[in-house]
Formats: C-alpha cells, sequence, structure tokens
C-alpha cells in the first residue's frame, strides 16, 4: 500500500461516522413525522459524546436543510467535528468554477469557513470527470477544503479524478460508494482493493442498506415509502442472513445486527456512515466500533451473504 499523505490520515483514523441525508429530506425519509430537529440533534451529539465525529451531509440532503442543520448543531458543541459535504452536477454546471461556488453556498449554510472533505457526489453524465476534478483543486488551494474525495466514482472514473489532482500534488482523500452486506460490489469489482492500494479512503454508505440490516423489518412489516418499493421482494430471502447477524451478535455477548452489519464493513476496511434518525439509534450505531468480528465470523457471513451481493 502506497504511503497515506498526512493530509488525509484524519480520513482512516476515523473508524465511524453519522450520515445525514434523513436531516431535512422528506421524499425518501418522511423527515417530520416520526423524527424532528431535537431527535437529529440529540442523536448527532450522543454519537460525538461516543466518539463518532466524522459526519456526512451534501447540498442537495433535504435541499440544504441538512447543512443548515448541522451548522446550527455545531455551534452547541465544543467537540471537533469532522465535517464532509458534497457537490451535485447538476446539468447547468458545467465549469470549473462551478465546484468552488457551490462550496462557498455550502459553508455559509454551515456556517464554516472550511470543511474538511469536500465530494463529487456523482459522476456527471455530461460534465467530464476532469472539470469537477480540476474544481475539486482550486477549492483546495483555496483553503476551502481539508482533502477532496468522490463519490460513486468507478476504478476508471476515479483514476481520473486522481490523474488530475496528481498535476498539483492533491491526493484524493476518499470515494464514497454504496457498500454493505446486500451490495459487495466496492469488493467485488476490486474498488475497495484499488482505494486501499492507492491509501483512498473507501466510504461506506447505506451500510445498513437503508435500515434492512436492523433486522427491524419483516415482510410483514416492511419500510414504507421509496425503501418499501425498493426492497420489499428481499426481505424474506434476506431472513436466513439475519438470523446468522442475530446468532452472532449473541455470541459476542449481546451485539445487535445493525452492530454486526456495520462492523462487518470496518473489518473490510471501510468506513461506514450509518444515518440514525434518534439517540437509540446513534448510540448503538457508535457501538459498532472499538472491536472486531474474528475472521471466522467475517467469513460466515460473506457466506451467508454470497446470493444478494451484485
Ligand atoms: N454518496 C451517495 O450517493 C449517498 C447515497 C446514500 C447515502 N449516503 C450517505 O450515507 C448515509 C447513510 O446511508 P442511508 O441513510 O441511506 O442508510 P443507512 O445508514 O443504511 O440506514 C439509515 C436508516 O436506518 C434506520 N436505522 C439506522 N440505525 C438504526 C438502528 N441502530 N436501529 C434501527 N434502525 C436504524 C433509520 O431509518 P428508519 O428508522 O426509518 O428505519 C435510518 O435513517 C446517508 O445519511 C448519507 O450521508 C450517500
Amino acid at each position: 500500500m502506497t504511503e497515506i499523505p498526512e493530509s488525509i490520515q484524519f480520513l482512516h483514523k476515523a473508524e465511524i461516522g453519522l450520515g445525514a441525508w434523513a436531516w431535512g429530506d422528506k421524499i425518501v425519509w418522511n423527515y417530520g413525522s416520526g423524527y424532528s430537529d431535537a431527535d437529529i440533534e440529540q442523536g448527532f451529539r450522543i454519537s460525538l459524546e461516543n466518539g463518532v465525529t466524522f459526519i456526512d451531509t451534501a447540498e442537495i440532503y433535504g435541499n440544504g436543510r441538512s447543512e443548515r442543520l448541522l451548522g446550527q448543531f455545531l455551534e452547541n458543541t465544543e467537540i471537533p467535528v469532522i465535517v464532509a459535504t458534497k457537490f451535485f452536477p447538476l446539468p447547468w454546471r458545467w465549469s470549473k468554477n462551478s465546484v468552488g461556488k457551490a462550496l462557498k453556498t455550502s459553508l455559509e449554510r454551515l456556517d464554516l469557513p472550511r470543511v474538511d472533505l469536500y465530494q463529487i457526489h456523482w459522476p456527471s453524465p455530461l460534465i467530464p470527470i476532469e472539470t469537477y476534478a480540476e474544481g475539486l483543486a482550486e477549492v483546495y488551494k483555496a483553503g476551502l477544503t481539508r482533502a477532496v474525495g468522490v463519490s460513486n466514482y468507478n476504478k476508471n472514473q476515479m483514476q481520473r479524478a486522481i490523474t488530475v489532482l496528481s498535476k498539483y500534488e492533491i491526493p484524493l482523500g476518499s470515494n464514497q460508494v454504496e457498500y454493505h452486506l446486500l451490495n459487495r460490489n466496492a469488493e467485488k469489482s476490486g474498488l475497495l482493493a484499488r482505494c486501499q492500494e492507492l491509501g483512498i479512503r473507501l466510504i461506506a454508505y447505506s451500510p445498513l442498506a437503508m435500515g434492512l440490516l436492523t433486522g427491524k423489518y419483516t415482510p410483514e412489516n416492511p419500510p414504507s415509502g421509496v425503501r418499501g418499493g425498493r426492497y420489499a421482494n428481499i426481505l424474506k430471502e434476506i431472513q436466513p442472513l439475519l438470523k446468522l447477524m442475530t446468532e452472532l451478535g449473541q455470541d459476542l455477548g449481546g451485539k445487535s445486527p445493525a452492530q454486526i452489519a456495520l462492523n462487518w464493513l470496518i473489518c473490510k476496511g471501510a468506513l461506514p456512515i450509518p444515518g440514525a434518525k434518534n439517540t437509540r439509534q446513534a448510540e448503538m450505531n457508535a457501538g459498532a466500533a472499538g472491536w472486531r468480528l474474528s475472521p471466522e465470523q467475517v467469513s460466515a457471513l460473506d457466506q451467508a451473504s454470497e446470493s444478494f451481493t451484485k
């Protein structure tokens, strides 16, 4: 593995983070129904108190509300927080300068002079990878972010971003992709291995498969809304995997299926960033760090998840 540059070592020190997509999002997460700003803030505080200080948001989450809430919460804590946010490749953002403009607006919402990690949310089907990578280089050089990253980039797209950044001797800090026991594409495509070779932190999003891997949803009690549509058909098939996760958790002295799912990702060398809507979820997710499944337990989970994985 390449030596990790000092400027991005902080990304490798974080074991688990907290995702802030649900903070203000009504379309997928039904924000305002079943959880409030107060619940989110308590979840945020409990996370910090339990050592989870890496927070992932994006300009599009809740149309800016997620960043605004994070900015407010940051005012009420003395604990240093690692703030990661993202640039969305809207079709009219065709120049490298759009990256800096968007980041400045995010910084206003967050009420911060700079963020710790600025990521391109998705590769654009219209704008070359190189254009936004040049934009990342500009914001890095301007001191608006401590590190730069990408998200949903495959190996080839990631390499194109690296090629641009390396002209300026800027390391690519991270690549954030969907990765969990029901989607192991990051492993199977060789992306995880490539990130590890290059010292790039692979950040695992939707690490609980949007709540499915907590075991609380069943074929009789599927999640509502968008998630129901996406996942309802596999709830029956994943019951043997969930049973194994429950048993492993019992063997480990009472870990929950959610903690097993998150620790499996930590064992793979990824940084999981589960979302949490309240104190209970945040506390449970924080408890997924600081210990390790055995190699035998990891391979049992690999085997049990093999048939669902892409
Ligand atoms: N880069 C990208 O394109 C991208 C895409 C998606 C997500 N992300 C990032 O990844 C983060 C996490 O992903 P995600 O929010 O999609 O899914 P997730 O972390 O897999 O699932 C989060 C949801 O699961 C439920 N949950 C969480 N912890 C729980 C626990 N301990 N016990 C019971 N239920 C629990 C909650 O919903 P319910 O209580 O309603 O079930 C929560 O909102 C996001 O917040 C975002 O920062 C990035």
